[in-house]
């Protein structure tokens, strides 16, 4: 089946009024393919600022994080029913910076994940391996660990999407080979379809994150099961365009 081609930008702790009205307003203008799925992640702070931008039905607006908590005394967070008050559909949960500099381990993950779809946000659910991890030889294993973590909580995976994000990728110029992102999407795929069905399995966008962008986005163009990409440091720039147009 042919699932949406999709693209979060995620502008992680950068910008402000002026430069997120300039990335918004380039992709309100921009001549978008009319069968692809864009989703900017801003700052929590300006997650209600970007909703009142965004103005092009491709376009949604998505968080950085949300709590396994709806509300209370947690100082700091993100709850999923404010973000969603505000207008956010989607949130990207365990982001390998995340995981790194807070301490997010699998459990969390899946936590915060199961919280999130049960109260209506979709889940951009981030996986990968670190350098080390893929010199061992070990990627398959550790994203199957991270994802088992997540199938213990979450039986319906209909509102999640995976971006496959090897950590060794990510912010250092040094892309993944799109036939090496495929030959990893494709063994997500099996191992989704082992636990969760062949039919779920075939719905579930698998993305590729670490460095895509303008340039290369057009290597992974025709690989099938990579179904997007999950942009950072690119999505601040013009060429996120070029990337959310990859199959145009
Ligand atoms: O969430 C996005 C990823 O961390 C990729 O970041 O495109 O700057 O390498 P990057």
């Amino acid at each position: 089946m042919a699932r949406t081609f999709f693209v979060g930008g995620n502008f992680k702790l950068n910008g402000n009024k002026k430069s997120i009205k300039e990335i918004v307003e380039r992709l309100n203008g921009a001549s978008l393919a009319e069968d692809v799925e864009v989703v900017v992640c801003p700052p929590a702070a300006y997650l209600d600022y970007t909703v009142s931008l965004v103005n092009k039905k491709q376009l949604s607006v998505g968080a950085q994080n949300t709590y396994s908590k709806a509300s209370g005394a947690y100082t700091g967070e993100n709850s999923v029913d404010q973000v969603k008050d505000l207008g956010a559909k989607w949130v990207i949960l365990g982001h390998s910076e995340r995981r790194t500099y807070f301490h997010e381990d699998d459990k969390i993950v899946a936590e915060k994940t199961k919280f999130a779809l049960d109260n209506g946000v979709g889940v951009i659910l981030c996986i990968g391996e670190t350098f080390e991890e893929k010199e061992a030889g070990i990627t398959l294993q550790v994203v199957e660990r991270q994802l088992n973590a997540v199938i213990a909580e979450v039986n319906d995976w209909t509102n999640v999407v995976i971006a496959y994000e090897p950590v060794w990728a990510i912010g250092t110029g040094l892309a993944a080979t799109a036939d090496d992102a495929q030959e990893i999407h494709a063994s997500i795929r099996k191992f989704l379809a082992e636990k969760l069905g062949a039919d779920a399995a075939e719905k579930i966008r698998i993305l590729y994150g670490g460095s895509a962008n303008g340039a290369n986005c057009s290597t992974f163009k025709d690989k099938k099961d990579v179904d997007g990409f999950l942009v950072g440091g690119a999505s601040l720039k013009p060429e996120f365009v070029d990337i959310v147009n990859t199959r145009k």
